[in-house]
Parts: C-alpha cells; structure tokens; sequence
C-alpha cells in the first residue's frame, strides 16, 4: 500500500506515468467513468478548501466512485478531542482511500503509519501540498511541452506558501530548470529549503524583491496569497498582503510565451485584468486538478484501465 506525502514519494517515471495517464483521462473520460465502482473516497479536511476536496470529490465521482467525509474540523469528532490517529482507524473501516488535509505539519504523515488504507496529503500547515504539485507540473506539461529547461518565477509568500516548497521539491529533479525568488525580505524561502533542496541538487537560483526586474526572463512565473492563517499577528498580514499585484502594465513585460500560474484562490495578486490575457492558465490548471487527482486515485488504489 503506498500514501501519498510528498512528491518525492513518487520517482520522475512513475510521475510521468501518472501524467499520462491523468492526460488520457482528459481526452477519454468515458473510458473511466467505472474504473472506481464500489470504491469509496473519504475527504477528511480539518482545514478549508475548495479546488482540493471539490476536485478530489469530483475526481471519485468522475472515476464511478462515491465520497464522504467533513470539511472542517468542528463538524467532526475532532472537535470533542479525538486524535488523528484514532480518526484514521475508524475511516479505514468505512472507506477505500482518504485525502486528509490537516493545519499541523505532519499530520498526515501521523494518520499513515496507523492507516489500513492509501493516505493522500491535501495539505498539511506551511509543509508540503503535493496533490497541488502533481496539478501544477500536469499543467506546465501540457501547456508548455516540457518540464525541463525552464527559467520559473515563484512569487509571493515564499515562507509560508506550501505549493511553492512542494513545487521545488518535485521540478529539482528536471534538467536546466532555474528558479527566481521573488518576495518581500520577510516571506523569502525558508533556509531550509535553499540549503537541503535548491543547493543539494545544484539548481541555480536567485532571489529578488522586485517583480518588474524578474518578468522578462521568465517562462513561467507562479503567483501566490499571502498566506494571511499563518501569520501570528494581523498586522504583519495587513503590511504584506499587496506588496506584489500583477496587473496588465506589468505583463507588458513578461515574455510572450510565459504562462501565469496561481493554486488559487487569488485575494489581490492578481488583477483580474489579466484572466483575459491567454497567458494567465490559473483556470486551466484548477481543471487539471481534476485529471491529476483521477489519475492518482487510479494509481494509488492499483487500478488499471484495459485499452
Ligand atoms: N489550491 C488549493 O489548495 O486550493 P484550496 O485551498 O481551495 O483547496
């Protein structure tokens, strides 16, 4: 049985498997719509979302499947005490694989090692969102052709952004990919991530304040929220939120073939002038989450469709 916690829990083939598998399923649907008859997906969230738990939701029901679950942690037992693991016990009773997205890092992990069925983390605090990394690279594939060779703009809150750290764990392993770290002095990557991830495997990067000074040499630039629940003080939040706005003026000077790529949701990062620029794809990568996640359920249950 294998869970889903990082995207290093999949190699750079198996990845590309699912890929492909997740690009079938856009271009043949029917092919599927039995593949998960019988099977149950449980949506354990004790934090809110929307794109995640709708689209893995979607994803099930898409494959044949049916759902259940809770979308916030006070309409669970959660509420009266009760601990992730015995949590797990239980819905491993009632369901045939879950996708659990949780504030505290690591708790994912923590339901895993007493699960009896597949775990996918949806998320877990400022960790990893490796179901967002696994959308992000099926929309760089399909949209831009290759995952290789790529000069990436991440832009935002680098600190607290979850999608950004789970995306510079998984594009590290792809040939000439270079990343420009756009963020205010406060929200820049955490040390952590520079030492062990960028710098372990050789990639270049640098990193800038400024978000007009990195657009024209960017193939893709992926914008992120601030993210306002993990900050200790309200203040602090209020004095980042805008710091960066992209906004028609400014792709005036990105490239013609950069795309724009946001896990949502948006707050004020970016205008929505731009949705009508055929760069900006934020739409188009929530539709591929959907794909994605069919893909991995199929993957992670050990399903396989015949031609
Ligand atoms: N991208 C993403 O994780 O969105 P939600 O928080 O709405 O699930």
């Amino acid at each position: 049985m294998k869970h889903l916690m990082s995207p290093l829990d999949f190699s750079v083939d198996e990845l590309d498997r699912i890929l492909d598998l997740a690009n079938d399923m856009e271009n043949h649907p029917q092919k599927y719509a039995h593949a998960c008859a019988g099977k149950k997906l449980a949506t354990l969230f004790y934090e809110p979302s929307t794109r995640t738990r709708l689209s893995f939701e979607a994803a099930m029901l898409n494959l044949g499947g049916s759902v259940l679950g809770f979308s916030s942690a006070d309409s669970s037992s959660a509420a009266k005490g009760e601990s992730v693991s015995d949590t797990i016990r239980v819905i491993s009773c009632y369901a045939d694989i879950c996708a659990m997205r949780h504030p505290k890092e690591g708790a994912p992990m923590v339901a895993a090692a007493k699960s009896s069925i597949p775990v996918i983390n949806a998320g877990d605090g400022g960790h990893q969102h490796p179901t967002q990394t696994l959308t992000d690279l099926l929309t760089i594939r399909t949209l831009k052709g290759r995952l290789n060779d790529l000069t990436i703009g991440l832009c935002g809150d680098l600190k607290f952004g979850r999608t950004v750290h789970s995306l510079i764990h998984a594009l590290v392993r792809y040939p000439n990919v270079r990343f420009v770290l756009i963020s205010p002095d406060e929200l820049r990557i955490p040390d952590y991530i520079k030492e062990n991830v960028l710098d372990k495997n050789n990639v270049p990067y640098k990193e800038v304040e400024r978000l007009e000074e990195a657009l024209p040499e960017l193939d893709l630039l992926y914008m992120t929220r601030v993210q306002k629940e993990r900050f200790f003080n309200e203040e602090d939040y209020v004095r980042m939120k805008d710091f960066y706005i992209l906004d028609k003026k400014k792709m005036e000077l990105a490239p013609d073939d950069m795309l724009v790529l946001h896990p949502l949701p948006r707050v004020n990062e970016i205008s929505v002038e731009v949705d009508s620029d055929p760069r900006a794809v934020y739409f188009k990568q929530a539709q591929f989450g959907v794909y994605v996640r069919m893909a991995l359920i199929l993957t992670l249950l050990g399903i396989k469709v015949e031609e």
